[in-house]
């Protein structure tokens, strides 16, 4: 897919870009897909450089960007404005976004007009909605609205109060037949990818054999076709605990305090800037600075 419009200038496109089948063909071939968030352009390339294959503009922005304690205040057009910035960043991957809370609630067309806005304003190539069957509809639409949609099933933040907090899902029966229905369900109505969030790894297992389109797991064990992480939490820049899950990979915090705290040491000794660091004036410009037309009165 060729979205030049949306690339940076010095971007040209890759040679082999990902898309919803060659997702499809690793599931087949029993190949893992690989999946991380990114909100902006420098840890999006760097997602992107690294050959992961797909990066979602996730709605936990509102949380490790923004420093709100729930995704539910993130707006539209703050998704949109990351979304842009993320699009610019990738050549390879498939660039999905979350939509926000609120922004596919009320009403079927408002949904569609607001998911149009991603592809359009901001070229996401897929959209991901949280929710069960009940989304059936409106992921019939989307498709319909030529848009790929990934559903999200199991602990879904944007539900967070009426389950009563960050709470895994899927233990009882009831609820396990609930998911396998919805999975079902989703699949049929034209999703093309199931994320599934906080939920027993057998459960998950299950779902990934049942269905046919592939899952994308967080915190729901090896067995499913992919795995995504929060880009924040693989490198210790959430500030929050890390789930039982969220494998750290690295210490962005550790590196970026060190980088910062020798940056004021050196501005409060005055060995930054150092004169290799300074523009100069020619010699013949230096020297007028000693005329009587530059010197202080
Ligand atoms: O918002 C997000 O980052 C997500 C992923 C964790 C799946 O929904």
């Amino acid at each position: 897919m060729s979205i030049p419009h949306f690339r940076s200038a010095d971007l040209p496109p890759a040679a082999s870009p990902v898309t919803f089948q060659a997702l499809q063909d690793k599931k087949q071939a029993g190949h893992p897909i690989t999946a991380l968030t990114a909100y902006d352009y420098a840890t999006a390339r760097l997602v992107d450089e690294a050959g992961i294959d797909l990066i979602l503009v996730g709605d936990s922005l509102a949380m490790v960007v923004m420093g709100y304690d729930t995704t539910l205040p993130v707006t539209v057009d703050e998704m949109l404005h990351h979304t842009r910035a993320v699009r610019r960043a990738v050549r390879r991957a498939i660039v999905a976004a979350d939509m926000p809370y609120g922004s596919y609630h009320s009403s079927i067309d408002e949904a569609v007009a607001n998911a149009i806005r991603f592809v359009k304003e901001a070229g996401a190539q897929a959209v991901k909605i949280e929710g069960g069957a009940s989304r059936a509809e409106l992921v019939e639409r989307l498709a319909a609205a030529e848009i790929p949609v990934i559903a999200h099933l199991g602990l879904t933040p944007q539900s967070v109060h009426r389950m009563g907090g960050y709470k895994v899902q899927g233990k009882s029966t009831a609820a396990i037949a609930q998911l396998l229905h919805d999975a079902h369900t989703l699949e049929a109505a034209g999703a093309v990818l199931i994320v599934l969030e906080g939920m027993p790894r057998e459960v998950a297992a299950r779902i990934t054999a049942e269905v046919s389109i592939p899952t994308i797991g967080i915190g729901a064990g090896p067995e499913c076709d992919g795995q995504i992480l929060v880009f924040h939490d693989l490198v210790n820049l959430s500030f929050s605990p890390p789930a039982k899950f969220a494998r750290q990979y690295g210490d962005a915090a550790a590196l970026f305090r060190e980088a910062i705290e020798g940056y004021r040491r050196d501005v409060e000794d005055r060995s930054f800037p150092s004169d290799a660091e300074s523009y100069h004036l020619p010699k013949a410009a230096a020297a007028a600075l000693e005329t009587p037309a530059l010197r202080r009165a």
